[in-house]
């Protein structure tokens, strides 16, 4: 028994939970993930995968994306950042909608299944549907030799390396990581970046884990706002463009973890129904990164302020504006718009961690969720 805790402790590297021990390995595993393929200073991006069936992504019509849970949301960020880099219309869908409504697929379609264990039933079936109706599959999978990198055409793996916490943290932004370089290769292959942009952004890709390390000292500041929010009984979560999906993948978090019920919308559709929602007694966590829809996100925040609503808020370091604003704030470092997923998503892992911690809830392993859904 002495044994066995000890053993689970060394695995933990010091760390309480598998999952904090995954959210803080995430500078190294996107490092990892991008060594060997990304090389900023040569301005090239090379994944065997896509090298080898170029042509086939870019004769693509489409991209269908299909996925589930937090990998569904990388496949919304992809979606902003595919059509903004390499203008190709992408489609994002959950495989199991997806597999059961008789889907348009044609031989020009591409469809990209992006999955941490590989396994995901839906996600398997999704892939078994869109092969037969004549697709290209590509993977993105994080566990090697999985069912899906198996079954897909080609593919790209994550180097999240093992993701033993049950709510995904480093599979999520190492699967964006992937995706982001995908888009980028493309990108270059239709010259649908400016030359300047193309070298920007992969300089600034191969310094995200830098961003990422100075975003994990937002700890004690989740810790403190977690300390006031721990018995919420709802939490919205606001972000617009790149930012919505992280949205979506904060509210997730929270539930899976804290079983507090939680929303992500796209900060705009808040009037369409959440904003009636709002009371004094619900937070608010929003995404108002200096980049990107600033101003829209502002008078966003002067609407729900309006409300007397609670603003919890993830701005760049330096932010001025919405400070005045916010209730609480939470501070990143500044990175392009279609980057900024990447570090705004590390203070909503920790603030969902904290606050479970609080709750004494089981971070790891919470009731009801199963690390991989291998049945429907
Ligand atoms: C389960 C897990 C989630 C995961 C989802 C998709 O619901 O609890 O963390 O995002 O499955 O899993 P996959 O392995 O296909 O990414």
């Amino acid at each position: 028994q002495e044994l066995q805790m000890n053993l689970e402790q060394i695995e933990k590297g010091g760390y309480d939970h598998f999952m904090l021990k995954e959210i803080y390995e995430q500078p190294n595993v996107i490092r990892d993930t991008y060594r060997g393929r990304l090389h900023a200073n040569e301005g090239i991006i090379q994944m065997s995968g896509v090298e080898d069936n170029l042509e086939k992504f870019l004769n693509a019509e489409r991209i269908i994306i299909v996925a589930c849970g937090t990998s569904w949301h990388a496949g919304l960020v992809a979606e902003y950042i595919f059509e903004e880099f390499a203008r190709i219309p992408v489609e994002v869908e959950y495989a199991s909608e997806f597999r059961y409504r008789n889907p348009i697929i044609g031989t020009r379609d591409v469809v990209i299944a992006i999955s941490q264990s590989g396994e995901t039933a839906d996600t398997m079936a999704a892939i078994k549907l869109a092969k037969e109706k004549g697709a290209f599959v590509y993977g993105v999978c994080n566990v090697v030799g999985s069912s899906i990198s198996r079954e897909t055409h080609a593919g790209t793996h994550t180097h999240a390396g093992p993701e033993i916490g049950v709510a995904s943290t480093k599979a999520f932004t190492t699967q964006i990581t992937v995706l982001t370089m995908i888009a980028l290769r493309l990108a270059k292959a239709k010259g649908t970046l400016s030359n300047t942009d193309y070298h920007r952004y992969l300089q600034e890709l191969e310094i995200i884990p830098e961003k990422v390390k100075e975003a994990l000292e937002t700890n004690d500041r989740a810790k403190e706002i977690a300390s006031v929010f721990k018995d919420s009984h709802n939490c919205l979560y606001l972000g617009r463009g790149y930012n919505f999906p992280v949205a979506l993948e904060g509210a997730l978090k929270l539930k899976e973890i804290s079983y507090i019920h939680a929303e992500g919308y796209p900060a705009a559709e808040m009037k369409h129904g959440p904003i009636a929602l709002i009371d004094a007694q619900m937070p608010v966590v929003i995404i108002a990164p200096k980049q990107g829809h600033y101003d829209k996100i502002v008078s966003n925040i002067q609407e729900i302020k309006s409300r007397s609503g609670i603003i919890i808020a993830v701005v760049t370091k330096g932010d001025t504006q919405v400070r005045e604003l916010a209730d609480y704030i939470i501070e990143i470092p500044e990175t392009s718009d279609a980057l900024s997923p990447l570090i705004t998503t590390i203070p909503l892992q920790l603030l969902s961690y904290h606050i479970a911690v609080m709750r004494g809830c089981n971070v790891d392993q919470p009731r009801n969720l199963a690390k991989s859904v291998t049945v429907e």
